[in-house]
């Protein structure tokens, strides 16, 4: 079997950090000691390095249909993409339509992915239609290993009523998976569009007044409820508000948790004003916020308020976005970022406002296995585990941009920002996917994980 040493590397393990070396025998980890002397086919020397698990993006839509076009990443250039950016394993959403079955979503995305994905890959699947059928088929797709569920109270083609939301929440509960929302109550959204359009506002400038921080914060209180009554593990998608997380004060007792991503981190919505070629590029729902926003949030993530921050990665290509040149409500949401999180996350967070190298791991990786029945096979360094390694050169300075990035996508949202902490050496499965600024792939390798059981707690 082929394996590899890291020599040298500042590890980070799940509770501690620790300068050692890791052996890598096939696809495992078979140890993790300070000095190992066992030959190895390749020596990778990590002196000065931080070694870490493999990112997991639990928040993507690759390939994503968008009426007559699809998302412009592809399973393949969007999971390679992930791991020029330091992330190994994807988990994307297949989406139920309305008037058809789960089994026909987890299909449709099987075939997107299989043999396409060079990540290994994971689906949680979004119910949008609740009825005997979807219910009976809640199970089934346990037994497939979607242990997660995304619903809506937004959107025509998504929305589910609360009472529906609670039948699936309950169904769930029992199974021990978890149900995650888009927060967003769908009707203060369609109030506010159809006012704006009445008024001819028809611009990008008018997609964050259409999404109004309420709609996100009401819907959220909501959902709390009903974690509260079903008992239900609960997980918040893309949340944008701080005083979203803020709705869960007192509610520590609840299995509750919070997703971030890094557009509201690093992105506000300045970015609205302008000709819609820059304008459009951040329409996505829900919208970028004011000022003053994103730092909330980075202290709700150094404070453990906010426990995974993933990408919710569906890019359009400027040319996309055109289909609602005349009209805001026609741009498909949406925005790049998977090959962004990991430097992202690791500049803001450790370099700039210190949070532990542990705590990054937890938000980047091991939070994300937990919630989402992956560990301890993805997400943390551990003997035994899946030998997902990312090696980042905390030196190392990067300039984010359309010019250099590998996304199948004409812009960058974070064009021009400039940080330190770079992916250098990527891992898949004890296998080099990225090394020495080359894609070592041959071919697209990723896996399905059928995943178990979420924790409950973290
Ligand atoms: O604008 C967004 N977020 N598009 C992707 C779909 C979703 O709701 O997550
Ligand atoms: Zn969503
Ligand atoms: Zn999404």
């Amino acid at each position: 079997m082929n394996s590899i040493l890291i020599k040298n590397g500042l590890l980070v393990l799940e509770d501690q950090v620790l300068k050692s070396d890791l052996l890598i025998v096939g696809e495992t980890i078979s140890q993790i000691a300070s000095s190992i002397t066992e030959d190895a086919d390749t020596i990778i020397d990590a002196q000065g390095k931080i070694v870490l698990p493999g990112g997991i993006d639990a928040h993507t839509h690759m390939d994503l249909p968008a009426g007559n076009f699809s998302a412009s990443d592809s399973f393949e250039t969007g999971s390679r993409a992930a791991l020029w950016g330091g992330t190994t394993t994807l988990i994307d959403f297949a989406n139920q339509k309305k008037g058809s079955t789960l089994r026909e979503a987890f299909d449709q995305w099987q075939n997107l992915a299989k043999e396409k994905s060079f990540c290994d890959y994971g689906f949680h699947v979004s119910v949008t239609d609740v009825n005997e059928k979807t219910l009976q088929e809640i199970p089934e797709m346990f037994k497939e290993g979607v242990t997660s569920f995304k619903t809506f109270m937004a959107y025509p083609a998504m929305k589910i009523s609360e009472s529906d939301l609670e039948k699936v929440m309950r169904l769930v509960k029992e199974l021990g998976g978890i149900v995650t929302l888009h927060a967003e109550i769908g009707q203060m959204i369609e109030e506010k569009t159809a006012k704006l359009l009445s008024e001819g506002q028809k611009t990008p400038a008018a997609h964050p007044l259409s999404h109004p921080e309420e709609a996100e914060i009401v819907a959220v209180r909501h959902f709390i409820a009903l974690v509260e009554k079903t008992g239900c593990s609960g997980y918040v998608v893309h949340t944008s508000c701080p005083q979203s997380v803020e709705e869960a004060k007192g509610k520590g007792h609840l299995p509750l948790w919070y997703e971030t991503c890094p557009q509201y981190l690093e992105r506000d919505e300045r970015l609205y004003q302008g000709p819609f070629e820059t304008s459009a590029k951040a329409v996505m729902s829900p919208p970028l916020r004011p000022i003053g926003f994103q730092e909330k949030l980075w202290e709700d993530l150094l404070q453990k308020k906010i426990h995974v921050v993933a990408t919710d990665h569906c890019p359009f290509t400027i040319e996309q976005k055109r289909r609602g040149q005349e009209n805001f409500t026609l741009i498909p949401n949406g925005g790049p970022g998977v090959e962004d999180r990991v430097e992202l996350l690791y500049n803001g967070a450790v370099s700039k406002r210190k949070m532990s190298l542990t705590d990054f791991s937890k938000i980047n990786a091991t939070n994300a296995a937990k919630l989402f029945g992956l560990y301890p096979k993805k997400g943390v360094l551990k003997v035994g585990s899946d030998a997902d390694i990312t090696i980042l050169d905390p030196n190392s300075k990067w300039k984010r941009s359309a010019s250099t990035h590998h996304m199948n996508c004409d812009y960058n949202l974070y064009e021009g920002l400039e940080g330190q902490g770079k992916c250098e050496t990527v891992l898949l499965r004890g296998e080099l996917a990225i090394h020495q600024g080359k894609f070592l792939l041959q071919k697209p390798q990723g896996r399905y994980l059928k995943r178990e059981k979420p924790f409950t707690k973290l």
